[in-house]
């Protein structure tokens, strides 16, 4: 008997779990969902209910035509077809639609809290105003909270293939819904951002060319996490590190080949927001069971499992836990625990949050 005194000092014996019983576990696990890009969540049928309703022409037929082009080769050649499906959403209810269907889905899978991105630059770049999308958004995590009982919190991400000037443009006109100790009075009290990210096409465009901007929400406070090492090299994550200077990495399945960030990103705890299914749809993979998340935690670091763009990949937080758990049997109930856990350590939120979600965890692992 191996018993583990937990987070909570709950007595929770692995060793004794069998591994059938994984699936179950993985399924009602409570957990957080940190890498989630809300666009990415747009189902092909939401897609086709919400060009209806706005009368926004697609190139597809319909929904099965649709589906049939997500055959993605590489990282752009998924963001061409993304930046497509979002050209749909122009009014607020949109944005609040497509929020609570991602709500809805994530509180079938345990998620007990979601850190949700938005691109808003995909979004004015049409004409749409930022206080469409965020009212929205945050109209979307009020009801999440109030009717399903999930927590939800906005990062706003700047788009690294625009320029530095469209990114501080961005930040400028999210100025009146920013939530930092420095803004206490935002123009709108609902808004839930509480961060800012770096996402889109990664290669060519280091996280070192929005140093200012970064410097600039920093100065703000506001939570930092960038996009790096998902197909671009270790050294974009040092640089998210150490330019950025950022909480989270976001993927950041490169690091293994860099020993010394490994240590470094061990040593200091900086959580990985890995996303399964997406490393294997956009190639980084070339099948799961070659993913190295269980190499990951294995090295100690502070790895979760997320979706990424779950509409896009084949599913959500839960299928990406049963496939990669399928595909990598040296995962156990100690790794899904652990996973769990780094997800709560690494969410933006109070420590006695995390401690009374903690206990909610060990309660299931313990109840085996
Ligand atoms: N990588 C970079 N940008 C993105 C992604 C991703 O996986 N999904 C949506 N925007
Ligand atoms: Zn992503």
């Amino acid at each position: 008997m191996a018993f583990f005194l937990s987070g909570s000092d709950t007595m929770i014996d692995f060793d004794a779990i069998p591994h059938d019983r994984l699936p179950v576990l993985l399924r009602t696990m409570p957990k957080a969902e940190l890498h989630i890009h809300i666009e990415g969540s747009l189902e092909p049928e939401l897609i086709f209910a919400l060009a209806q309703r706005n009368g926004v022409a697609l190139p597809y037929a319909n929904v099965e035509a649709l589906r049939a082009a997500y055959a993605f080769t590489d990282l752009q050649s998924f963001l061409d077809i993304y930046y497509a499906g979002a050209s749909v959403l122009l009014e607020e209810q949109d944005f609040f639609d497509m929020g609570l269907a991602y709500f809805e889905r994530a509180a079938a899978d345990n998620v007990v809290h979601a850190e949700l991105f938005f691109d808003p630059q995909t979004h004015t770049d049409r004409g749409v105003p930022i206080g469409t999308v965020i009212n929205g958004l945050s109209r979307a995590c009020e009801t999440a909270q109030r009717e399903l009982g999930v927590s939800g919190a906005l990062i706003l991400c700047f788009l690294r293939h625009l320029s530095e000037e469209a990114a501080f443009a961005t930040l400028d006109a999210a100025m009146p819904y920013l939530q930092t100790p420095l803004q206490t009075a935002p123009q709108s009290a609902r808004s839930r951002i509480v961060g800012v990210g770096l996402d889109s096409s990664e290669r060519g465009n280091p996280p070192e060319k929005f140093a200012r901007v970064f410097e600039r929400c920093r100065e703000l406070g506001l939570h930092l996490v960038a996009h790096a090492g998902e197909e671009g090299p270790p050294a974009y994550i040092w640089s998210a590190l150490d330019v950025l200077q950022v909480e989270r990495i976001d993927h950041g399945v490169a690091c293994l080949g860099d020993p010394a960030l490994v240590a470094r990103l061990a040593a200091e705890r900086v959580p990985l927001t890995v996303c399964p299914l997406s490393n294997v749809k956009l190639r980084v993979y070339p099948t799961m069971d070659r993913h190295n998340l269980a190499a990951l935690l294995d090295a100690g670091l502070c790895a979760t499992v997320n979706s990424d763009d779950p509409a896009y990949f084949g599913g959500y937080i839960n299928q990406n836990f049963m496939e990669a758990f399928a595909a990598l049997p040296q995962l156990t109930a100690r790794h899904a625990h652990r996973l769990a856990a780094n997800s709560f350590e690494a969410a933006f939120v109070d420590a006695a949050t995390k401690a009374r979600w903690n206990q909610m965890l060990d309660k299931v692992f313990a109840a085996d």
